[in-house]
């Protein structure tokens, strides 16, 4: 197994799926997965065909339990690498896509795994899944965007509880707090359900879709007017595209709106 892919990427059409694939460690993270991650996802950011991108993992038992805990520590937990990709936190790289990015959870989310999840923008899990910051029970605070991004999701109160316990959650409280936004129905349909969810958010206007992300995501570091100037902005910037003349036009015609390049994503995903 040592020589096993950490990860699997597969293409279904306009949706990417990315895969963590150590099942014997639970998808503990190991370097294969941070220096690989960044480049794959910078390539399927810059690929025009794929509009949506699903990570997940290979099998039901874990989506990833964080750090490889049995690896030695590393000199530097930055990424030291080219290809255009920013040499800040290798899982900022997960945030930095420009396209919709779900994360889809089966099993355990623990660590940098949740913190992962938290990178991506849409959080899909099974009912059995469950999550935790444990890192306090190491020693550690979560080093991967914990700190900062848990309390934008479930509040301060929530995320310091979390946080200064480690305590586990399961997938129904999770959902209670907002830390997931969809339940599967069961494990085994989990695939099947992101892969539905995956192929309606494609089916949208990308355009649309990236600069709401922008939108959202600057300006949560923004002054609110700062922040309603950058909306104004990228509004400005839809207001005259093609893919929202194509929405009116459709909604005139009463018919269903085709954006740019969904339509023809979709036939190569039929044929
Ligand atoms: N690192 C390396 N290996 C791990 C691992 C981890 N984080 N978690 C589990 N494994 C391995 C186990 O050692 C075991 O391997 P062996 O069969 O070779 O012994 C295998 O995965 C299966 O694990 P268990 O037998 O323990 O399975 P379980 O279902 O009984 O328990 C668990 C699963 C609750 C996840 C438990 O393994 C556990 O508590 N793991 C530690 C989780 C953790 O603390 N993660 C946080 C890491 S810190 C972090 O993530 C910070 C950061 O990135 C910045």
């Amino acid at each position: 197994m040592a020589n096993q892919a950490p990860l699997l990427t597969k293409r279904e059409g306009p949706v990417a799926w990315v895969s963590f694939n150590r099942p014997d460690a639970l998808n503990a993270i190991n370097d294969g997965i941070r220096e690989q991650l960044p480049l794959i996802l910078a390539d399927l950011d810059r690929e025009s065909e794929v509009r949506v991108i699903v990570l997940n993992s290979s099998q039901l038992r874990s989506f990833s339990v964080g750090a490889d805990i049995k690896e030695a520590p590393r000199s530097t937990p930055e990424l030291q690498t080219g290809r255009g990709v920013s040499k800040g936190s290798w899982i900022e790289s997960i945030a930095e896509v420009s396209k919709p990015v779900i994360a889809s959870i089966a099993g355990y989310c623990l660590g940098g795994g949740l913190e992962m999840a938290l990178a991506c923008d849409i959080r899909i899990a099974s009912p059995d899944a469950s999550f935790a910051l444990p890192e306090i029970n190491l020693g550690l605070l979560p080093g991967g965007g914990g700190t900062q991004r848990l309390p934008s999701v479930v509040g301060l109160g929530r995320a310091l509880d979390m946080m200064l316990t480690g305590e586990r959650l399961n997938a129904t409280r999770a959902y209670d707090i907002g830390l997931i936004t969809r339940l599967s129905s069961s494990a085994e349909t989990l695939f099947e359900e992101t892969r539905d969810f995956a192929n309606m958010l494609a089916a949208k206007s990308s355009t649309a879709a990236k600069l709401l992300k922008q939108s959202t995501l600057r300006g949560m570091d923004l002054q609110l007017a700062e922040g309603l100037r950058l909306e104004r902005d990228l509004f400005g910037r839809l207001r005259h595209s093609p893919d929202s003349a194509e929405a009116a036009a459709a909604f005139t015609e009463k018919r269903a709106a085709a954006f740019h390049g969904a339509a023809m994503a979709q036939q190569r995903q039929e044929n």
